[in-house]
């Protein structure tokens, strides 16, 4: 069962477009902004919602840190070195300041919302001005009035972790593909994991007001939306009403709009009824990024995942029988506590078995506070290095198989810009999610072709356009 979400009240929002006003009504303040994004796509679309504030705030959008007066770091902590990058690029600005003495830099996102965290930045790092946590999101304008008026430090880290803000505004990146949250947090606590810690407890949208955004962006010419959860599986899990992923993805299928792509789905969550609709669906795209993690049983118990290998498998298989030319992608970690070469092996061979179109490659990192830090057994460094190594082969392989057999198919690729590398081309993506380049001009950008793949390259395929 889910938790109840906290809905963010009608005074509470008032009062942040109260602060906005204010802001809008000072002679001196920040004209511009630029946001530094880490992490998922949960926090892309998270910079998403904080531009659309500072926008509102009367700033402009500024293509380099250099240039703004206000650079906002929104950070991930679900391994180590997503943290030591982020913090090498804030410690990086403290130069920037001393030229600059009036810029703001302020910190947010998961990094931030960890235990005691933001005091242990704001401590090392004195010349950051202002840090957030992932439920303070929505109130970006308060806390940054509060910074211009005081001219003192301001820290905000909520422990209010079933909160759901509705009606944000959204400056989107791209115009013909577009991120919708569907849901919030995550309770799976797979052992290693640190999100559930930072990202709050499970909790859903109201089915009304995901449909309501996607009519607005459908009526906008968004070609593709991506719903985005930790789980989307386990979306309205527990709803009073009956709202579940497989009904929130027919209606966006009848809705027509153009593709539909959700992740992450969690093996363990993934419903013969969602295949069905899967099948069934003209809109929904032939991909499914289904995470695996290992191929052993053992480490897969030890993860917490609650699924075992012949599990996956048999959700692949049904998959693949129902969704023809489904392309699977997955995220695979390596030496988690204790994990044995023979354990390694099994998930070596999994990729072998399963034939993934791509795979994400992780060497474990212990999150402070998680079960699996307790673990004993961890694996030296060269060793893992090795493991890594050895399974990035394993997937390349894999990808070339996928690559070398959609030779002569159809694929429709949504043309997302100029190819980087020759002008005369464009590339965007199929339904399956494989980047295509065809010959095309910028008028293709944000439209739908028809192409016949003619050859493979290492990341992409070619494509020739099909006459209609
Ligand atoms: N909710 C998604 C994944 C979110 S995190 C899911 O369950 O699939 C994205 C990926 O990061 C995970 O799938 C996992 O492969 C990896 N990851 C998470 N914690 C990690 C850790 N401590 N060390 C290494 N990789 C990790
Ligand atoms: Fe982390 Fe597991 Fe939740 Fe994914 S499902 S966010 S891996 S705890
Ligand atoms: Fe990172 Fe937070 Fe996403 S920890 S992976 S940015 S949910």
């Amino acid at each position: 069962m889910q938790h109840k979400p906290v809905y963010v009240t009608e005074a509470e929002r008032l009062e942040q477009e109260h602060a906005i006003q204010q802001i809008l009504n000072m002679d001196v303040r920040p004209r511009s902004f630029h946001i530094v994004t880490y992490g998922c796509q949960m926090n892309a679309h998270d910079s998403e919602k904080l531009a659309g504030m500072l926008l509102e705030m009367g700033m402009t959008e500024a293509d380099d840190r250099r240039n703004a007066d206000l650079v906002l770091f929104n950070t991930c902590c679900v391994r180590d070195n997503a943290e030591r990058r982020a913090l090498g690029n804030v410690t990086w600005l403290k130069e920037l300041k001393k030229e600059k003495p009036d810029l703001i830099i302020g910190v947010c996102g998961c990094m931030v919302q960890q235990p005691q965290m933001a005091q242990k930045i704001l401590r090392q790092y004195r010349f950051i001005d202002l840090a957030f946590g992932t439920h303070n999101l929505y109130q970006l304008p308060s806390l940054l009035l509060n910074l211009l008026r005081r001219k003192t430090r301001v820290v905000s880290v909520s422990d209010e972790d079933t909160l759901i803000a509705e009606g944000l505004p959204v400056k989107r990146l791209n115009a013909h593909h577009a991120y919708i949250t569907i849901m919030y947090g995550c309770d799976n606590y797979c052992s290693y994991c640190i999100v559930p810690y930072v990202r709050g407890h499970e909790r859903s949208r109201r089915m009304s007001d995901i449909l309501r955004e996607a009519e607005d962006l459908v009526k906008n010419g968004v070609q593709e939306i991506m719903l985005l959860g930790q789980n989307v599986n386990s979306y309205g899990n527990g709803s009073e009403n009956g709202e579940t992923f497989p009904r929130l993805l027919r209606e966006l299928d009848r809705m027509g709009v153009p593709r539909i792509r959700f992740m992450t789905s969690h093996p363990k969550d993934l419903s013969d009824e969602l295949i069905e609709v899967m099948a069934a669906g003209s809109h929904i795209c032939n991909h499914l990024h289904l995470p695996v993690q290992s191929g052993n049983d053992e480490i897969l118990r030890l993860m917490n995942r609650r699924y075992t290998r012949e599990d996956y498998l048999l959700k692949v298989q049904m998959l693949r029988d129902a969704v023809p030319g489904i392309g699977l992608t997955t995220d695979l970690i390596v030496s988690f506590p204790g994990e044995t070469e023979a354990q390694f092996e099994d998930t070596c061979s999994l990729v072998r078995e399963v034939g993934y179109d791509a795979a994400f490659t992780f060497i474990y990192s212990p999150r402070e506070g998680t079960q699996a830090a307790r673990m004993p057994g961890r694996i030296p460094e060269e060793e893992s290095t090795r493991r890594i190594e050895k399974l990035i082969g394993e997937v390349e392989a894999s990808t070339a198989r996928v690559h070398e057999s959609m030779i002569g198919k159809r694929e429709l690729v949504l043309v997302e810009g100029l190819s980087k590398r020759d002008p005369n081309k464009v590339s965007g993506k199929g339904t399956r999610g494989i980047t295509v380049t065809l010959d095309g001009t910028a008028a293709d950008i944000g439209t739908i072709v028809p192409v016949t793949i003619t050859s493979a390259a290492v990341n992409t395929l070619r494509g020739q356009r099909q006459e209609r």
